[in-house]
Parts: structure tokens; sequence; C-alpha cells
């Protein structure tokens, strides 16, 4: 069966598109620009970005190593500024952090030493929030994630796929418009990264929330995302959105489905063009003189 052009879209996705692009911008990022003093110079590690999210959208964004993803991700939330353009959230800029941005990295960053109930109800903690009622809403999160059972728990009796449900859920308490997640499932087997990405959409289903989700795993990309950012490197421009037009509710067994594979493969050739000539091979350098060739 020949795989459909990943651009033709059925009345009723375009429709879907048209819908999204009708909510108001939550984020928009205006012309942004970011440059580093690297050792031998200047490095732009993002140049002249412009987009805009909108209200309960799921963007991912997608792009080889150090084309400024995780740099993106901490000028929204407020721990780097830009160099030149804009960030701007309901219309006002970003100049630090606040509790309007949840934030969820890859690598595991509970408080060791608070318990799970405690971890969660730290963000409620800083905007002033105590006491019972705080407690009641750490726990409706905890609930929502599904490890109401392990409040009293510490990270270190935790899954690494129940940490970063926490953190989630640490991340959402405070109501935050926007969810920031850098790879957040980077560190996870690919059983538990299938689990969260479920977990994942079911929250944002129920949760107003936009999210705003870096990842390196193009099934990820286009297992999540309403529509996906890719970036390139040196320096990190915008080098095309995809808007993904596999039907919601999404589910793992769609991976295989016409739209799924015509979506993966459009950002496949995007992420990993095509080497032509001969002077972009790899040397081949023989590692062995053994003689007991494998193949
Ligand atoms: N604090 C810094 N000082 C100097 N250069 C930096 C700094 N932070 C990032 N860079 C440079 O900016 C570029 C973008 O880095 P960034 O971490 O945003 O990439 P990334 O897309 O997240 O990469 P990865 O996929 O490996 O996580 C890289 O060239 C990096 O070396
Ligand atoms: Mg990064």
């Amino acid at each position: 069966m020949r795989t459909p052009d990943y651009k033709i879209q059925s009345p009723a996705v375009a429709e879907r598109f048209a819908a999204i692009k009708r909510r108001p911008v939550v984020l928009e990022i205006d012309r942004l620009g970011r440059e580093f003093a690297g050792a031998t110079g200047p490095v732009t590690a993002l140049r002249e970005l412009s987009f805009a999210v909108h209200r309960r959208e799921f963007v991912c964004v997608i792009g080889p190593s150090g084309c400024g993803k995780s740099t993106l991700i901490r000028m929204l939330a407020g721990l780097d500024t830009p160099t030149s353009g804009r960030l701007l959230l309901d219309g006002k800029p970003v100049t630090a952090p606040g509790p309007d941005r949840g934030i969820v990295f890859q690598g595991y960053t509970l408080f060791p030493w608070l318990s799970v109930l405690r971890n969660v109800m730290f963000g409620l903690e800083m905007q002033g929030r105590t006491g019972t009622a705080a407690e009641a809403d750490a726990r409706q999160w905890l609930d929502l994630v599904g490890l109401a059972k392990f409040a009293d728990a510490y990270p270190h009796q935790l899954s690494g796929g129940m940490k970063q449900r926490v953190a989630i859920a640490r991340a959402l308490a405070p109501n935050p418009r926007v969810l920031l997640m850098d790879e957040p499932f980077g560190a996870l087997d690919a059983q538990t990264r299938a689990q969260m990405q479920a977990h994942l959409l079911e929250i944002w289903r129920n949760v107003d929330v936009t999210i705003l989700f870096i990842t390196h795993d193009l099934d990820e990309a286009v297992l999540l995302a309403d529509r996906i950012l890719v970036l390139k490197a040196n320096p990190g421009e915008l080098q095309e959105v995809i808007e993904v037009s596999v039907p919601r509710p999404r589910c793992i067994e769609q991976l295989t489905t016409p739209e799924f594979q015509a979506t993966r493969r459009r950002l496949d050739e995007l992420i990993h063009p095509k080497l032509h000539t001969p002077s972009e091979r790899l040397p081949i350098v023989r590692l062995t003189q053994a003689g007991d060739d494998v193949e």
C-alpha cells in the first residue's frame, strides 16, 4: 500500500487545525535569538525563531543535538535571557521564572530529602499556599498521575517512570499556563517510555494546559503533538512546521497507520538527510586484524 503524503489532509483534519488556530495565543516566540561566547568564537544557538502556540495545543520540538532546544526551554522558563527577539506569555514578556510555567527536565529533579507528597506541595508552598488545602490539592495531582498510594514514599524508593510522574504532578500543581518539558522521558526504557506517553496524553486531556515538549524521538513527536517544530543546527533555525494529522485520541497502536508513517517519514527526511557525495561518507577504519570476519 502506498503511504499518503503527510500534507494531504481530510476536511475534518483541516478543520481541527483551523480550530486550534482560532484559540488564543498563549506563547509567542518572536524573532528569538541567542548567542553564546564559545571557545572558538560566538555560537548562535538560536536565530530568528518565530512561532505561536495556542491554548491547549501540544507542540513538540525536534532537531539535531545542539540546535538550541534546551536553550529555548531555558529562556521560556526564565532561566536564560535572549540576545534578540521577544518571548511573550499571554502577551506579557517573560523575564524571570514564574508559577505560570511548569518545567520537567530529563534528569530526575525531585528533592531526595522530601517525600513524594512534599515534593508536589513544594511549588504550592512557594506560592504561599500551605496547610490542609495545599495538601489536598497535592494529593489530587498525585491521584491524577496514578501515585496516590506513594504519597509518603521518598524519591529513591521510586522507579524512573514514577519519579517523572511525580515531577509532572509537581510541575502541574501550581496550575501553570504552560508545561515545558525537555526530553522528560529520554532516560526511560522503551516500555516505560510508551506508558509515560500514554499517561501524559491522558493528563493533558484532563488539564487545561498548553504543552511544549522537546524530544529526540520521532515516533514520540508524532504520537504526542498537534504540531511539530523541526529545527536545524548551526545556527538553530526553524526548518519546518508539521501538522500531525493522526486522529485523536492517540494510542500506541496508531504507529502502524498510514498517516502516522507518512508524518514519521517526513520527519526522518528532515532530521536524517541522505548523504550524497563520497566526501560526506565517514572513513572506514578497521579495528581488527584478526581475520575473524563476522559477516
Ligand atoms: N551556557 C552556554 N555557554 C556556551 N554555549 C552554550 C551554552 N548553552 C548552550 N550552548 C551552545 O548552544 C548550542 C545549543 O545548545 P542546546 O543545549 O540548546 O542544544 P540542544 O538542542 O538542547 O541539544 P541536545 O539535543 O544535545 O540536548 C550548542 O552549540 C551549545 O554548545
Ligand atoms: Mg538539550
